[in-house]
């Protein structure tokens, strides 16, 4: 890993804005059906000739009021239901990924949620084909690496994730892991012990959401039991001081999303984010935008709007960015090019 640059600190809070726009960044956890847009929902609805019960693009664009997980999760199932065919799930990891590639994004992880359309009776083959095939394009036309993570929804039974996965199996090479979201409190991860543990006896890699609502006792069984090597949000680790000594001392990194947690209003005032309390302590914590289209913005708003509303430095920028590839299932040569890409970047504005 390349350091930080000495000068880092003459960078200062004037330059933050562009600066945290400019730095190369990975995003690792974003859903893809939470990228799609109003817009996107209405194009592909009168595409599909499905009824939508919004009026307008507006009037959809309205409804998103939340008052916590649930209530978001209601509306976004209901996005969801416009995508069937392969070409709207290409349509729309496309379209993410273009929007990433603006915001300096150079590699993304990104979750998806397959049954919440194989229970509409999309086959399997048509999310994974869609989506795989933007990933692949992805490099070359956005100038993006991208990977795909299946996630099983908590809220159904265990049994529904191994037919899940049974369905996933003819696809293994189309995404590098599995991830665990949807209703979190009531569904501890403890309940998924052994779709995870066969999941990892397949090789993938295992992620899962804990501590966005739910208590520190899920993030340690999604250490624990799951295994996982990523906490998804982990936000909720702050209240458990063990806890927090372990994910520091093992470097476990957590996929903090700020404008969800404002929008779910986990943090109604984005000034009481504890994600500085996190970096400061320690953790390996990351930035990332959830469901852009739900909560506000990509990633690059998520980065200004914590940034201007809880006062952290150039530095933390720095160890954010760094920890955004540390903590990304890519190879090590793809890793060390993005560290020398964003000591340059850091030099340049800390030479302005
Ligand atoms: N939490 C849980 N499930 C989700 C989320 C989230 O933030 N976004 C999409 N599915
Ligand atoms: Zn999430």
């Amino acid at each position: 890993m390349t350091p930080a640059p000495d000068a880092i600190d003459r960078i200062a809070p004037p330059q933050l804005p562009a600066l945290l726009a400019a730095m190369p960044k990975a995003e690792l956890h974003m859903h893809i059906e939470g990228s799609l847009e109003p817009e996107m929902i209405f194009a592909l609805a009168r595409r599909n000739g499905v009824a939508l019960p919004y009026a307008s693009v507006d009037a959809l664009r309205q409804a998103y009021a939340f008052s916590d997980l649930q209530s978001f999760l209601d509306i976004y199932y209901a996005g969801a239901s416009v995508l069937l065919t392969e070409q709207d799930f290409y349509d729309m990891a496309r379209a993410y990924l273009a929007r990433a590639a603006t915001d300096n994004v150079v590699h993304a992880e990104i979750f998806f949620d397959p049954q919440t359309h194989t229970e509409r009776g999309v086959s399997m083959g048509t999310v994974v084909h869609g989506l795989s095939r933007a990933c692949r394009e992805a490099p070359a036309q956005q100038g993006v690496s991208a990977a795909l993570i299946l996630c099983f929804l908590r809220h159904l039974s265990e049994q529904q994730a191994f037919e899940t996965l049974e369905q996933a199996l003819p696809f293994r090479d189309h995404f590098i892991g599995v991830g665990l979201d949807s209703s979190e409190v009531g569904h501890p991860p403890e309940k998924f012990a052994r779709v995870f543990a066969r999941c990892r006896e397949l090789g993938l890699h295992v992620v899962a959401h804990a501590g966005e609502e739910g208590p520190p006792d899920y993030i340690w069984q999604a250490l624990d039991v799951l295994r996982a090597e990523r906490i998804d949000h982990g936000v909720q680790a702050v209240h458990d001081a063990a806890l927090m000594a372990r994910l520091a001392a093992d470097r476990v990194p957590l996929t903090v999303c700020p404008l969800s947690n404002q929008k779910l209003r986990v943090f109604p005032d984005l000034a009481d984010h504890n994600l500085k309390a996190l970096l400061d302590a320690g953790l390996m914590a990351t930035v990332n935008s959830d469901d852009p289209a739900y909560f506000g913005g990509y990633v690059n708003d998520n980065f200004q709007a914590v940034f201007a509303a809880t006062g952290m430095t150039a530095r933390h920028a720095w160890q954010l960015a760094s920890n955004s590839f540390d903590a990304s299932f890519a190879p090590p040569e793809d890793k060390a090019r993005w560290h020398r890409q964003l000591a340059d970047v850091f030099s340049r504005f800390a030479a302005a």
